[in-house]
């Protein structure tokens, strides 16, 4: 394919992490433990995220913190009490564990002084991010593993320059409950769309797809002065959407990737469960077990 103008042919190598939301949706849980920290199964929420960031590359990582959350970052930093204890014990798979959450990534932080919405958090990471494309990936969904979404979506982005999205098709009755994207074929490949509109949570006969925008985009760095241009658009937030409508109508190319795998939403109760159990049962060590556990239980037969 022939390169777009707006690229330099620079792949992002500094990731985003929004995660200075009120998780309203997961209370009471998340009044003093932020959602982010939830555990699936021994790893937080978190740590998925950036084992994602660091799989596809990106070892620099920004989180974006607000008030009680600074916890977050405490889980990335070294505990030498802890590691002292596990080595004393013999326990080297744990050791090992505990250890490798300190050496994924930098770990960079900044506030969000009130979550006044994604574009704005978005918006907070300007100076840290410079003149360079970066990703953003949110601090409360992850892809599974062993399909990963971000390398080709840098892919794309340092072919176009633009803008890249991810997409997940979601039943017709769903799309009130998503962004969804205009499209039109593309000819960067397989399963790789041009993006021509988004619309926030349409009813299903208002909807122009079924592709549902999931939580992670690649950015180039004209995204910050489209945010700082952005008024407060629905439920008074700094939407990220409305900054990326900014960029497209300025001619900014926007793609997406349709994700195959499986997307795990963690931000309220249902996502969040379902995200534990999927990711036990995968478990070799916890898996069987579980699963022969989990067959009795739906079977009616569990009592603990
Ligand atoms: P959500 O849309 O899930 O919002 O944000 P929220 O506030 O966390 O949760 P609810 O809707 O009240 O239950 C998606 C991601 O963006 C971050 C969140 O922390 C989450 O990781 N975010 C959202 C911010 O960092 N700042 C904001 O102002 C809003």
């Amino acid at each position: 394919m022939t390169t777009s103008a707006h690229a330099d042919g620079r792949r992002a190598v500094k990731a985003v992490i929004p995660a200075a939301g009120l998780a309203t949706r997961f209370l009471p849980a998340t009044k003093a433990v932020p959602k982010e920290l939830l555990p699936v199964v021994d790893r937080p929420v978190l740590q998925y995220i950036v084992e994602e960031a660091a799989a596809a590359g990106i070892k620099d990582v920004l989180l974006v913190t607000g008030r009680g959350k600074t916890s977050m970052v405490d889980h990335f930093d070294r505990r030498p009490d802890v590691e002292a204890r596990l080595e004393e014990k013999g326990d080297y798979e744990r050791l090992a564990a505990v250890r490798r959450t300190s050496e994924l990534a930098d770990i960079y932080t900044c506030r969000q002084g009130e979550p006044l919405g994604l574009g704005h958090a978005v918006g907070t990471a300007a100076s840290h991010i410079g003149d360079a494309p970066f990703a953003v990936l949110l601090g409360d969904e992850f892809v599974e593993e062993d399909k990963p979404l971000l390398p080709a979506m840098l892919e794309v982005q340092r072919r176009t320059g633009g803008i890249v999205l991810a997409f997940m098709e979601v039943k017709p009755e769903e799309t009130a409950r998503y962004g969804i994207a205009s499209v039109q074929p593309s000819d960067l490949g397989e399963d790789i769309v041009e993006v021509t509109g988004l619309v926030e949570k349409p009813a299903p006969e208002e909807a122009p797809s079924n592709l549902a925008v999931l939580g992670r985009y690649i950015l180039p760095p004209s995204i910050f002065e489209a945010i700082e241009k952005t008024r407060p658009g629905s439920g008074g937030e700094i939407q990220l959407t409305d900054a990326m409508a900014q960029l497209l109508a300025d001619g900014t190319p926007v793609h997406g990737i349709i994700y195959r795998g499986h997307r795990y939403d963690t931000g309220m109760p249902l996502g969040y469960l379902q995200a534990v159990v999927e990711l036990a049962a995968k478990r070799d060590d916890l898996g069987p077990e579980f699963m022969a556990w989990l067959a009795d239980f739906v079977a009616g037969g569990a009592r603990g």
